[in-house]
């Protein structure tokens, strides 16, 4: 593959913009993507990922900002000229060419063809692990294969960075792990730039370098996946990396409010830091889980282990809840 180095591939995005008549799809987003990175977009539907791909890749011209590649402006570039690889949730294949003609397509748009173009053909394809499906037309291929297709025909020209929108998001759940995983290794395998879009919070924790959260058009916080999940910067960066529980100050007793994950919950023996009574309880073999609402009406869920005898909670039970201080984390107020 072609050698890129940091300085002159780097991609920064600065207050970046588009409206639709009133509605703001991106509002003043920047964002640098360092040269190998494997990047997530990760938000709800309707929060702008698409339009910001999109942006980068160069098929929606946003309003305000500027995108630069390595230094150079690429904001008013046509799309062909950035020679990024694209990847949808639709793999539209061309159902008419056989998967080595898919794949080949790019290189003969580039007037790329005889034995080298045949040669990239068959690298390509031995990335994605179909050498053997060359000869086949889409429709002979399972959904995932076909996907995988897809990211041969992205890669196989040698772009500067791939670019995935919610690729995995039409295969089912098994599939979906096992390409993920597969992903991974070419990202690797091949050292490209990745910016990948999805609303799914674990994978985008298992995949990327860093991960940008989307809100309404803006960026909420970007960081490594660990940084996200044991200091998000706000409510809703922590309710999407899961966390169940909000104590607002009256009930802390501090300044902010503490975000709790269900298994930072624990039966008091006494009072407890909070009182509550149960309203649900749920039994998952291993674990039963509970959600207990506050006299004001905040509500707490926790897990208790199978197994703990007749000393259990039920339906209705005046309880105390603790927590140890080191797995609260306090939230700016926003
Ligand atoms: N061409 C358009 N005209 C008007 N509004 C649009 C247009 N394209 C996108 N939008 C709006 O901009 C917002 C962001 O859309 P976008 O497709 O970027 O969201 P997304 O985060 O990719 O969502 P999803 O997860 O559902 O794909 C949405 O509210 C959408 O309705
Ligand atoms: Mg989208």
């Amino acid at each position: 593959m072609m050698t890129h180095t940091p300085e002159t591939d780097t991609l920064k995005i600065r207050d970046l913009s588009k409206t639709y008549g009133k509605f703001r799809a991106l509002d003043t987003v920047s964002l640098g993507v360092d040269q190998g990175e494997f990047l997530t977009l990760l938000g709800p539907s309707g929060s702008g990922k698409t339009t910001l791909l999109m942006s980068i890749a160069g098929f929606i011209q946003p309003d305000h900002g500027q995108i630069t590649l390595g230094g150079r402006d690429i904001t008013h570039m046509p799309p062909e000229k950035r020679s990024f690889g694209m990847v949808f949730q639709g793999y539209a294949l061309f159902p008419h060419l056989t998967v080595n003609d898919n794949v080949m397509f790019p290189l003969k748009m580039r007037g790329e063809k005889g034995a080298q173009a045949a040669r990239r053909v068959a690298e390509a394809l031995e990335l994605v692990g179909l050498s053997d499906k060359g000869i086949r037309y889409p429709r002979e291929l399972s959904g995932g294969q076909q996907q995988r297709v897809a990211l041969a025909r992205a890669i196989v020209f040698q772009p500067h960075m791939l670019l995935l929108d919610e690729p995995l998001s039409a295969l089912d759940t098994q599939l979906r792990g096992q390409l993920q995983s597969e992903l991974k290794r070419l990202h690797r395998a091949v050292g490209l730039t990745f910016i990948y879009v999805t609303h799914d919070q674990s994978e985008a924790l298992s995949m990327s370098d860093r991960i940008a959260v989307m809100r309404e058009g803006r960026l909420e916080q970007v960081g490594r996946p660990d940084d996200l999940y044991d200091r998000p910067a706000n409510r809703f960066v922590a309710e999407f990396m899961g966390v169940e529980n909000f104590l607002p100050p009256e009930l802390s007793g501090g300044q902010h409010t503490l975000a709790l994950r269900a298994h930072a919950l624990e039966l008091a023996a006494g009072r407890g830091r909070v009182a509550a009574h149960v309203t649900e309880r749920d039994y998952y073999g291993a674990e039963i889980r509970y959600t207990a609402h506050t006299e004001s009406g905040v509500p707490l869920r926790f897990k208790i282990a199978a197994g703990q005898g007749e000393s259990l909670p039920q339906e209705g039970d005046a309880i105390g809840l603790d927590w140890q201080d080191k797995d609260a984390l306090p939230l700016a107020d926003h």
